[in-house]
C-alpha cells in the first residue's frame, strides 16, 4: 500500500511517499521538505497567514519531486494522508485541502493524521526501529509529554508540561540571547562554547514525584541573568538591546546553563517514567529530540541501566511528511482506519486543537 503524506501544520511543508504493504515495517520511498524558517525569521516567529500562503506555493512542486524520487506516477498512490491537527488552522487547511482534492480526483481514500502521533511513530522509519511497548518522550515546539505506548493508537499519557513546552523554553531563552528564530538549534550550537555550570537555573518540578514538567520559570530566570550581565534595571523591559550588551562568552555560558537545566529535567523525568513503567525501552521524538546533549545524556543513562533508547533519524526529528504517511501506514496495517465513503471522505475539516489522548477514543479519525 503506497501512502502519500502531507504535513503543513506550522512552518514546514513536508511531502513523502511511504510503502506500508503487508505487515512489514513501512519504507520511505521519497521525501521532500521546504522549511519557511528564513521567511519567518524577519518577524522573530511564525506569521500564520504567511505560513499558509507559502504552503500553497510549495506543496505541488514538492509532490512532483517526491513522485520523481520514487519513479512512480501519482496514479500508483493507494491513499493520501494529511496532518489534520493540531496546528495553525490556515496552514492545516492547505495540506488537508490539497490531500482531499487529490484523493477525490484519484478516487482513493484520504486519511487525517494526528501530528503528534506522526512524531511519536517516526522512529519506526529509522535503521533501528523500536518494538512495542515503550515509554515515549515527546518534545516539540508546542508539546512536552511522557507517554506509555502499547501499540499503534494505544497511548496513555503519563505526564506533560503544565506551561511552556521544552522547545518553547529553548526558543524563548534563545530569543533573550538575540539568537533569532527558531532558537533551539542556535542555542544548542552556542552552548558548545559555554560553561554549563556558570549559572544555576531552576529545574522546576524535578522532585515533584509526578511526571509533569514546568518550563515557564526558566525564561524569567534567563531574563533576570541577561539583565544582570547587561547592567540593566531588574524591573526594566525585555528588549532586544539587552542581549547586545553581552559578550560572546557570557552568551555562551547562559546558553549552556539554560540547555543544561532543560535537559536535566527531561532526563530525570524520562528515567523515572521508564522505571515506573517497568519497561526497558524509551523512544524520543519531536524537534527537541535532535538536541545532541539530550541524546548524549539519554544514551549514557539508558546504557547504564541496560535500557534501549530509540530516536527518529535526525532529519525526521522536526516536522516532515514522512511521519504523517508513516502514521497512516501503521494505522492502516493495524486495522485502525475506518474509511468513509462519498463526500464525507473528502470533507477536509481540520482540528487545530486536538489532544493526542482523544485518539484512543477514535475522536477525529475517519
Ligand atoms: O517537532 P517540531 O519540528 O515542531 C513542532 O511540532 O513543534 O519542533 C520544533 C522545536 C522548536 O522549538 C525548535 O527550537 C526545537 O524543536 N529544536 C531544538 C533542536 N532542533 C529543533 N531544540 C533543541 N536543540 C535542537 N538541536
Ligand atoms: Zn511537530
Amino acid at each position: 500500500m503506497l501512502i502519500l503524506g502531507f504535513e503543513s501544520s506550522c512552518d514546514e511543508t513536508g511531502v513523502a511517499l511511504v510503502d506500508a504493504s503487508g505487515t512489514a515495517t513501512p519504507r520511505l520511498l521519497g521525501h521532500a521538505l521546504h522549511s519557511q524558517i528564513e521567511m519567518h525569521q524577519a518577524y522573530g516567529g511564525v506569521v500564520p497567514e504567511l505560513a499558509s500562503r507559502d504552503h500553497i506555493r510549495r506543496v505541488l512542486p514538492l509532490t512532483e519531486s517526491v513522485m520523481q524520487q520514487a519513479a512512480l506516477p501519482l496514479s500508483a498512490v493507494d491513499a493520501i494522508a494529511y496532518t489534520r491537527g493540531p496546528g495553525l488552522a490556515g496552514a492545516l487547511l492547505v495540506g488537508s485541502g490539497v490531500a482531499c482534492a487529490m484523493a477525490m480526483a484519484l478516487d482513493k481514500p484520504a486519511m487525517g493524521v494526528h501530528h503528534l502521533e506522526g512524531h511519536l511513530l517516526s522512529p519506526f522509519l529509522s535503521a533501528d526501529p523500536p518494538e512495542f511497548p515503550f515509554v515515549a518522550l515527546l518534545v516539540s515546539g508546542g508539546h512536552t509529554q511522557l507517554m506509555r505506548v502499547d501499540g499503534v493508537g494505544r497511548y496513555t499519557l503519563l505526564g506533560e508540561t503544565i506551561d511552556d513546552a521544552a522547545g518553547e523554553a529553548f526558543d524563548k531563552s534563545a530569543k533573550l540571547l538575540g539568537l533569532g528564530y527558531p532558537g533551539g538549534p542556535a542555542l544548542s550550537k552556542l552552548a558548545h562554547e559555554g560553561d554549563a555550570t556558570a549559572y544555576k537555573f531552576p529545574r522546576p518540578l524535578l522532585h515533584s514525584g509526578d511526571l509533569d514538567f514546568s518550563f515557564a520559570g526558566l525564561k524569567t530566570a534567563v531574563l533576570t541573568q541577561v539583565k544582570r550581565l547587561a547592567h540593566a534595571r531588574p524591573e526594566g523591559p525585555a528588549t532586544p538591546q539587552l542581549a547586545a550588551q553581552l559578550d560572546r562568552v557570557q552568551k555562551a555560558d547562559v546558553a549552556a546553563s539554560a540547555q543544561a537545566a532543560i535537559v536535566d529535567v527531561l532526563i530525570k523525568k524520562s528515567v523515572t517514567a521508564v522505571k515506573q513503567s517497568g519497561l526497558k525501552r524509551l523512544v524520543v521524538a519531536g524537534g527537541v529530540g535532535a538536541n545532541d546533549l539530550l541524546r548524549e545524556q539519554l544514551n549514557a543513562e539508558c546504557a547504564r541501566r541496560g535500557w534501549r533508547v530509540h530516536y527518529p533519524e535526525l532529519h525526521l526529528c522536526t516536522d516532515n511528511g514522512a511521519m504523517i504517511a508513516l502514521a497512516a501506514g501503521l494505522r492502516s496495517q493495524a486495522g485502525l482506519l475506518k474509511p468513509e465513503s462519498g463526500e464525507a471522505a473528502y470533507r477536509f475539516d481540520v482540528l487545530p486543537r486536538w489532544p493526542l489522548s482523544a485518539l484512543s477514543d477514535g475522536v477525529g479519525l475517519s
